[in-house]
């Protein structure tokens, strides 16, 4: 069993914070998930219950939501992720970002995430939606015939419903690590700085092979660990996902937040956990910005495809 201050230091800075709130309450219950059929044993004996992990979050992101709302541009408040700046390195978006666009860095971050992945004409699932402004990207600039949005938060889905639903676009309240779908139902899924949140992201990796068709995409970035990233590739990889694509993004994202992490803070009133909010939207010398300037934390954009033969073929 590992050290529990070692995995303690794997959780995400917003999983030690909930952690620490939860600690006083826990319970040991054993988690039947905690041995993956892949062989890959997930340690869970030092996580709190996952499930108090789950209500956790979605109490946050209910409270931001809620918050938001509340803005004077709550209504246009699309974007819960840190966003990319441009660095001069190499990009790939093949849609310019057009001038003037409200938060730049985040619609930035979609649009390196699609790159030249086909999206027209393709249903697309979007997991840990947010307020969507992945579905609103990808609508806007790509032309998919349906797009599903999914997240725990049923005040983020209420939002996206009234902002973004429509006949091709829908949203439903759910758990990433079990997608409400038949096999093969999507020809693409995204993934946009949601999973370090999941207690078994492995059993998310394993619902997306699942739920998308062969051939199709999962067009994939958020900040991990080191040792969480190559486990993840590692697990992708034998579930049948092929990585196309592995981009470190970490410069981008450090850049975005330098650039409007403090502005971010000011639609978040006084009363919030003050720590949680900073590593939220990742402000300088916060944790989270931290690790990721140290390298133990890297934020990665990975394309990967679904193999002909993997499971939910
Ligand atoms: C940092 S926000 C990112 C939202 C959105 N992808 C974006 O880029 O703006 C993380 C989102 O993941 C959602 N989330 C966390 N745990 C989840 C779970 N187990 N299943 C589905 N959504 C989850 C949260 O409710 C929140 O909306």
């Amino acid at each position: 069993m590992a050290d529990p201050r070692a995995r303690l230091q794997e959780l995400s800075p917003g999983q030690r914070a909930a952690f620490a709130r939860l600690v006083a309450k826990r319970r040991a219950i054993p988690d039947p998930d905690a041995a993956d059929v892949s062989g890959f044993v997930l340690d869970t004996a030092a996580s709190p219950d996952h499930a108090e992990v789950k209500a956790g979050y979605r109490r946050f992101y209910n409270t931001v939501s809620a918050q938001l709302d509340r803005d004077l541009y709550g209504d246009f408040s699309f974007f819960l992720n840190y966003g990319f700046a441009s660095d001069g390195s190499p990009e790939l978006a093949t849609v310019p970002l057009p001038e003037h666009y409200i938060n730049r860095n985040s619609v930035k971050l979609v649009l390196e995430l699609v790159g030249d992945c086909p999206i027209e004409g393709r249903r697309v699932l979007d997991v840990g939606c947010g307020r969507g402004g992945t579905a609103h990207v990808l609508k806007t600039f790509f032309k998919p015939a349906h797009v599903t949005g999914l997240d725990l938060s049923p005040n983020a889905v209420a939002f996206c419903r009234r902002a973004h639903g429509d006949a091709n676009t829908e949203f439903i309240e759910g758990d990433a690590e079990r997608l409400p779908f038949p096999d093969a139902t999507f020809d693409v899924a995204t993934n946009v700085e949601s999973s370090h949140s999941y207690p078994n992201i492995h059993r998310f990796h394993g619902e997306i092979a699942r739920v998308l068709r062969p051939g199709g995409h999962f067009l994939y970035t958020d900040a991990l660990s080191l040792q969480q990233t190559q486990a993840a590739i590692g697990f992708l990889q034998h579930v049948g996902l092929d990585v196309e694509r592995d981009r470190d993004i970490t410069p981008n994202v450090l850049l975005s937040c330098d650039q409007i992490a403090t502005v971010r803070v000011q639609a978040f009133d006084a009363g919030n956990d003050q720590d949680l909010v900073a590593n939220f939207l990742a402000t300088p010398g916060s944790q989270v910005y931290v690790d990721l300037q140290s390298g133990r934390w890297t934020y990665r954009m990975l394309k990967l495809r679904k193999r002909s033969g993997a499971p939910g073929a």
